[in-house]
């Protein structure tokens, strides 16, 4: 499979399933990305893989003249009608992180909420990240650490699915600072902070029902399972989640890189 199929495979599986519950459950690390960007009336500020639009409102609440652009059309249209209704003036565009459809150096700010680290082309992203922020504007980016609990979550599903195509870089490739200053290195000057969003439920069972009903990647590799081996994943996901549960329920820290660039 090529990454344009791949691609195409992506914008089907994102939209799958409500996935502003699981935005969600990230308003931590969406308010930390956002306020560390510092919004302001004026600033042009683009939001990639927006999914739902978390990011881009809380920067147009700010006064920040957004665009937030997804991959998948049906959270674009979600994004939209969140928008809408509550009296925010933002675009949604439906496009690719590897190939935005913008003027060179036409944002003051770029940002991603775990976002462009699903693209599969690392270097075709990082170079549109470069391209499309202007001389002294500002990057954010915040990605998930592999030796996290979310890459936890990830290698329990990938016991069961099938190996990605060759040539894929691992999402989590941007939650390492070696491979993120590899790639933007050249063009930002970079700092990095290390923090932890804090995943909150009232169960492990919980948890399972909230990520198979609302995730698009767990949705669509528990709809593709016969029952025994969906039964397994369920079993392995609520097991890995049980570890962070107590009698109030699971606190699970999550840990992700945030990634603040100057563009050079
Ligand atoms: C985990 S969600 C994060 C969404 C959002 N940033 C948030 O904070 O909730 C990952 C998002 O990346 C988007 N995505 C994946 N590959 C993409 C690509 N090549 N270009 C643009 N968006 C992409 C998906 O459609 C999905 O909305």
């Amino acid at each position: 499979m090529g990454f344009e199929e791949l691609k195409q495979r992506h914008s089907v599986v994102w939209g799958t399933g409500p996935y502003e519950r699981i935005s969600a459950t990230i308003a931590d690390l969406q308010d930390e990305l956002v306020d560390r960007l510092e919004p302001a009336p004026g600033v042009r500020w683009l939001d990639v893989a927006t999914g739902t639009g978390e990011v881009a409102k809380r920067a147009a609440r700010a006064g920040a003249e957004v665009v937030g652009l997804d991959l998948a059309p049906a959270l674009v249209e979600t994004a939209k009608r969140e928008a809408e209704a509550e009296g925010l003036d933002i675009r949604y565009d439906v496009g690719d992180a590897e190939a935005l459809h913008y003027e060179d150096a036409s944002f003051d700010v770029v940002s991603s909420s775990c976002g462009v680290m699903f693209a599969p082309d690392h270097a075709a992203v990082a170079r549109e990240l470069a391209r499309v922020t202007r001389p002294g504007g500002r990057l954010g980016l915040a990605c998930w650490r592999p030796e996290g609990t979310l890459g936890d979550m990830f290698r329990v599903m990938a016991a069961y699915a099938p190996p990605p195509p060759p040539g894929v870089g691992s999402p989590f490739d941007w939650g390492r600072e070696d491979n993120v200053t590899a790639l933007l290195g050249e063009t930002f000057d970079l700092d990095f902070v290390s923090l932890d969003s804090v995943l909150v439920a009232p169960s492990a069972e919980d948890v399972w029902e909230l990520f198979a009903t609302c995730y698009g990647p767990t949705k669509t590799l528990a709809d593709s399972l016969e029952e025994e081996r969906r039964e397994g994943l369920r079993r392995d996901f609520v097991e890995l989640h049980a570890r962070y549960e107590d009698e109030e329920g699971v606190r699970m820290p999550r840990a992700y890189l945030l990634t603040l660039g100057t563009r050079r």
